[in-house]
């Protein structure tokens, strides 16, 4: 089992999730992270921090295309370990439909 980080990510990138992260498994795309699948240890304690509910556990239905991108995005993103700002979008992008194809970018973030 793992937790994977979902749509809701994508242009908030509130960045609280990675301060609770005991393996450092976060990895930072330029306008969301994603969780390396196979680094995750399943404890769970980065979910409730997550202020846009992004953080769901692979137990849940459908999330096997969640788990594949997290794994995918993980192995070419830089780690991140420190919080930051949020992207500057983020509270009217919260809870937003669509923004997969409207706002996802394949490039990296900046780590740390
Ligand atoms: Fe890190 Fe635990 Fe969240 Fe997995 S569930 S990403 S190990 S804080
Ligand atoms: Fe994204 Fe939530 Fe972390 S918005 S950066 S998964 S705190």
């Amino acid at each position: 089992m793992t937790y994977v980080v979902t749509e809701n990510c994508i242009a908030c990138k509130y960045t609280d999730c990675v301060e609770v992260c005991p393996v450092d498994c976060f990895y930072e795309g330029e306008n969301m992270l994603v969780i390396h699948p196979d680094e995750c240890i399943d404890c769970g304690v980065c979910e409730p921090e997550c202020p846009a509910d992004a953080i769901r556990p692979d137990t849940e239905p459908d999330m096997d295309r969640w788990v594949d991108f997290n794994r995918k995005y993980s192995l070419k993103w830089p780690v991140i370990i420190t919080k930051k700002d949020p992207l500057p979008e983020a509270e009217d992008r919260d809870g937003e439909d669509g923004k997969m194809d409207k706002y996802f970018s394949e490039a990296p973030g900046e780590g740390g």
